[in-house]
């Protein structure tokens, strides 16, 4: 584990460079299970666009309310909408020396509204880590998957052994499906992935910004990839 990070990142953080980092992948890339992992090490805050709006859905707010359809048709929720949720997170005190952002930017407008939002408090993008998956894996990865409303854990039917009951083994809450995980939504978010997140990409990777990493391999394999990546990100911007 490449605990050396932390105090590389203190330094970017004392040299006044607020950044954030992207992960970035299509649905069931293992976003949300790199982020958690990477997090935890670095000490930095985990901004998951889809988790907010989950949390919008379980409090019934009007944003909930309007997330709903788009996200169980798989869509996406409309730009102005997200932009606004997401650069309010990044306001609260604990982003305060950034974030790592799993999710979000989605389309172009996204990445335009973070740019500039960055941009005005005098920093940026610092690096976006690309996670690559085939699609055949991912959607074994996703029909699979269960989670816990309760410790927000997320598990997969054949990664680990799970009780019987379908009970969370952390916490012992009822494990669930999330009801975009069936199979003809996969595949329609895995389209609009392709539409609408592959020129966020191109549009960071001609900044030079964006890291490939195979994410088809063991959990913490790819954890240490990211994490080796992020520290030589740090050290360059403390150098320049
Ligand atoms: P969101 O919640 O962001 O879903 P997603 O991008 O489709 O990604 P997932 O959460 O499905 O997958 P993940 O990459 O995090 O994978 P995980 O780590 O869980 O978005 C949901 C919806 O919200 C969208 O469809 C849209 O409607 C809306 N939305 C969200 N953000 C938006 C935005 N910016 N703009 C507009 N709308 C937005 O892993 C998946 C499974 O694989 C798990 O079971 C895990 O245990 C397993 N797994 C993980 N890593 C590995 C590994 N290395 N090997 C084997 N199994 C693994």
């Amino acid at each position: 584990m490449h605990v050396q990070t932390i105090g590389n990142l203190e330094c970017s953080v004392r040299a006044g460079r607020y950044s954030v980092t992207l992960l970035i992948g299509a649905p069931g890339a293992g976003k949300g299970t790199q982020a958690r992992v990477v997090c935890e090490t670095l000490g930095i805050p985990h901004i998951a666009s889809g988790d907010l709006l989950r949390d919008h859905r379980r409090r019934g707010t009007p944003l909930g309310e309007i997330a709903r359809s788009y996200m169980d048709r798989g869509d996406l929720v409309p730009d102005d909408l997200v932009i606004e949720m997401v650069i309010e997170r990044l306001g609260a005190p604990d982003a305060a020396e950034g974030a790592l952002l799993d999710g979000f930017p989605r389309t172009l407008a996204q990445a335009e509204a973070l740019d500039g939002e960055l941009a005005a408090r005098g920093g940026g993008v610092r690096a976006a880590v690309n996670l690559d998956v085939p699609t055949e894996a991912l959607i074994a990865r996703i029909c699979g998957r269960r989670i816990c409303g309760n410790c927000g854990g997320t598990f997969h039917l054949q990664l680990r052994r799970l009780p019987r009951d379908g009970s969370c083994p952390d916490c012992g809450e009822r494990l669930l499906q999330r009801e975009d995980d069936c199979e003809s939504v996969v595949a329609h978010r895995a389209a609009v992935y392709q539409q609408s997140t592959t020129p966020v990409l191109e549009h960071y990777r001609r900044r030079g910004l964006v890291h490939e990493v195979d994410g088809a391999r063991p959990v913490q394999t790819v954890a240490d990839e990211v994490l080796a990546l992020l520290q030589d990100r740090v050290r360059e911007l403390v150098a320049s």
